[in-house]
């Protein structure tokens, strides 16, 4: 076979971002842009994959370094073109041989399948490059395939091009697979063009066909050639991702409300006969069992959630784990570190940090519970406040199995209520419970009979005057 490599040219400012970030590395459906190209190009099994790196290099090198090993970085100092860009590889790639497949940073939905579809088609036809095109509605700003007898002839960039060829709808995705034997020479032979004075790879095309080399084009859909130079642009592939995994999702035997509304992350995970209702947003890294409800405006992040578990809506879900059965919300927090056991129950207005909550435990209204432990079958009153931070460390609490804490408990921690103890209502504990035991921490009550009277007339004075 073919040796091939793989380039991904990630060196350009994207000024039309007007971001202080590279371009490469906004965000799309849980991944950078330039991650979202080395996945594409991924079952290419490419020997070397190399990125050209300039405008805030570091970052990108930080990023892609911390996230993926086998990369190469070749940096391109001044931006002067994608021919300049690519040629700045030469010392690394120019006793190689074999095919170069050229990826553009800012161009994240090319799939895997048009990837390889265009590497096989350049490696059958002995092609000296093959472009990768789309026919597309608006093509404004992409450069323009110009054929000549069906043959593509040349292609003219935007700037460049006369009205005639403004008009042809055939675009250029700035993706490439390339013969490495002609290719640097060609690539030093490219003048520079257009009001920047850049060296544009596409030249290397027109000199190719004068020199009756074999140019090849294959065909994509039009959605996966876009190309991301804007926010809106950004926000357009966003649409289109997410309409791509939603399809993945429902063929696959999830329910999707409204897939208008689904926010779904491309790593996300979701088992089948789940209901996802609108406007859901699953992200990062999270995966959802069979036979869930995720109900209106439940946001799950880098989370794993088990079977049959219904979340209710507009409960927020961030770095924890849902054991099968559990029931969230609706208005509920659980944040990081937390752990919810099989059958819990976790209800409306509870915020969950950094706790375990047993299997069957239940927390139903209005509760914070934070750094604690709470055991199987536990029952955690409305109202009940973990006190976990003295004002300068946080302390843990342990609530052993099928403790029951009354309502508007606070549990000043460090404390441990023991297995079956028994916590009155309305107590502030500051001391041990032994398993068992029944503790009541609060005020006696005193009634003063006939009293309220005289209570209302004071209050009146004290009003008037
Ligand atoms: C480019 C193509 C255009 C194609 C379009 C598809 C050229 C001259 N034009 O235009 O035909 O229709 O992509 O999206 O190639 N880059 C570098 N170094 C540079 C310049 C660019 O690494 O000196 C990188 C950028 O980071 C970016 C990619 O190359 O990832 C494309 O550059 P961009 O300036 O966005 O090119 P377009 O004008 O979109
Ligand atoms: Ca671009």
């Amino acid at each position: 076979m073919t040796e091939r490599h793989v380039l991904v040219l990630a060196a350009g400012k994207g000024t039309r971002m007007r971001s202080s970030r590279p371009k490469v590395l906004h965000r799309l459906s849980g991944c950078s842009l330039v991650e979202h190209v080395l996945r594409a190009a991924d079952p290419l099994r490419a020997t070397t994959t190399t990125l050209v790196v300039g405008h805030q290099a570091e970052a990108v090198e930080r990023e892609l370094g911390a996230t993926r090993g086998g990369l190469g970085f070749v940096r391109q100092e001044q931006q002067l073109g994608t021919a300049h860009a690519v040629l700045q590889t030469e010392p690394l790639l120019a006793e190689r041989r074999g095919t170069l497949v050229v990826l553009m940073g800012d161009a994240p939905l090319v799939s895997p399948t048009t990837a390889r579809a265009l590497a096989e088609t350049h490696d059958r036809a002995a092609a000296a490059a093959t472009v990768l095109t789309a026919t597309i509605e608006r093509p404004y700003g992409y450069g323009r395939i110009v054929r000549r007898a069906g043959q593509l002839a040349e292609v003219v960039e935007e700037a460049d091009a006369t009205p005639e060829q403004r008009a042809l709808r055939e675009v250029n995705s700035g993706i490439y697979a390339f013969d490495l034997a002609p290719l640097f020479p060609a690539l030093r032979a490219v003048p520079e063009a257009g009001p920047k004075q850049e060296r544009y790879l596409p030249g290397i095309l027109r000199r190719y066909r004068e020199q009756g080399l074999t140019i090849e084009t294959v065909i994509a859909a039009d959605h996966e050639i876009r190309g991301i130079n804007s926010r809106h642009e950004l926000a357009e592939a966003g649409f289109l991702m997410r309409h791509r995994k939603n399809e993945e999702l429902m063929a696959a035997g999830v329910t999707i409300v409204d897939p208008a509304t689904a926010y779904v992350d491309v790593d996300v995970e979701v088992g089948p006969d789940t209901v996802i209702h609108p406007g859901v947003i699953l992200e990062g890294r999270t995966s959802v069992g069979a036979r869930c409800e995720l109900h209106a405006g439940v946001r799950i992040a880098n989370s794993a959630v088990g079977n049959d578990v219904t979340v209710n809506d507009h409960s927020v879900i961030v770095d924890a784990e849902i054991a099968a059965g559990a029931r969230v919300g609706p208005f509920a927090h659980i944040r990081p570190g937390s752990s919810i056991g099989e059958q819990a129950r976790v209800g409306n207005f509870v915020e969950i940090k950094k706790s375990v909550l047993g299997a069957e435990a239940k927390a139903g209204h209005l509760s914070y519970i934070g750094d604690a432990a709470v055991g199987a079958g536990a029952n955690i009153g409305a109202g009940t406040i973990t006190c976990n931070f003295d004002g300068s460390e946080k302390h843990r609490t342990t609530i052993g199995d099928e403790a029951f804490v009354g309502s508007g408990t606070q549990l000043i921690a460090p404390v441990t209520v023991e297995s079956g103890a028994y916590v009155a209502a309305g107590s502030c504990i500051t001391e041990d419970v032994p398993a068992g035991a029944l503790a009541v921490a609060r005020g006696r009550q005193v009634n003063k009979e006939g009293r309220a009277a005289a209570m209302r007339r004071k209050n009146a004075d004290s009003a008037q005057g």
